[in-house]
């Protein structure tokens, strides 16, 4: 298994009041999978992406990343892992205003110390991936709305990682551009990667071969597309609303 979270919680202290933000979550992606979060505003999404993505870490519980137990790890280690596996998509596309899309797409490699042709090759390729092989050169205030998300699709995609995290990546888009985006994850997830998104669109969602739905820190629903063609209806499997199983644990 790729992700194996069990029992999370994420508990924020703010004053005297503690927000439970994650309240039990359960659940395993396996690599390749293609996966939509939905779930009203203030469910625990974010809070879930960004365990996942080992930008947080869960007050209890378990989340295993290929069988390591990131908990336990330093923060040495967590960036580590950060870098290797994981890319992030954000709703607001954080590029670099001065430098070409060339340059945003490198930029994770710099961290990661490759050398400048390298840098390059891998940039040009990861542009070429999401259909930007003619604006290379082009800053973001140059670019539209979904092609500037296309460039930060691309930066979280040059180093590699197994995992594609993003959270409402078309959040800030018109429905034409959004489609777009969800092009650009389809060949990703083509590719070979693992994509989980965040969206409140059932449009979006519907582009995923999986729906987890929270709900109160918790997941709520886990359905699976039965495979059968792009027309084929989500069946439910896993946990469930109102599974027994889950109802006891609450
Ligand atoms: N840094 C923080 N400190 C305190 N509380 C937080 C913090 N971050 C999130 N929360 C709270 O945790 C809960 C879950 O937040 P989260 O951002 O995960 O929700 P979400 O499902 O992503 O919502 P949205 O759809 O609005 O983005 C919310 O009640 C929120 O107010
Ligand atoms: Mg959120």
């Amino acid at each position: 298994m790729l992700i194996t979270v069990r029992e999370l919680h994420r508990v924020y202290q703010v004053g005297d009041e503690k927000v439970h933000a994650l309240n039990g979550v359960d659940f395993d992606v396996a690599p390749n999978e293609y996966l939509a979060v939905m779930g009203p505003s203030g469910s625990g999404k974010s809070t879930l992406m960004n365990i996942i993505g080992c930008l947080d870490t869960p007050s209890s519980g378990s989340y295993k990343l290929k069988d390591r137990e990131i908990g336990k790890l330093t923060d040495d280690e967590l960036a580590q892992i950060r870098n290797q596996e994981i890319g992030f998509v954000f709703q607001t596309f954080n590029l670099l205003p001065r430098a070409d899309a060339l340059h945003n797409v490198e930029l994770p490699l710099v961290y990661a110390g490759l050398k400048h042709e390298e840098r390059r090759r891998r940039a040009r390729e990861a542009l070429e991936m999401v259909g930007l092989k003619d604006r290379m050169k082009h800053r973001p205030n140059e670019l539209s709305g979904g092609q500037r998300q296309r460039v930060a699709i691309a930066r979280a995609l040059v180093n590699k990682p197994s995992i594609i995290l993003a959270d409402e990546p078309t959040g800030n888009l018109d429905s034409a551009t959004g489609e777009e985006i969800m092009a650009a994850f389809e060949t990703i997830w083509k590719a070979g990667n693992t994509v989980i998104l965040v969206t409140h669109e059932p449009d979006i969602a519907q582009h995923a071969h999986r729906i987890v739905r929270m709900r109160d820190g918790r997941i709520a629903s886990d359905e699976r597309r039965s495979g059968d063609g792009d027309g084929a209806a989500f069946r439910p499997s896993g946990v469930r609303a109102g599974d027994p199983a889950q109802e006891v644990r609450r």
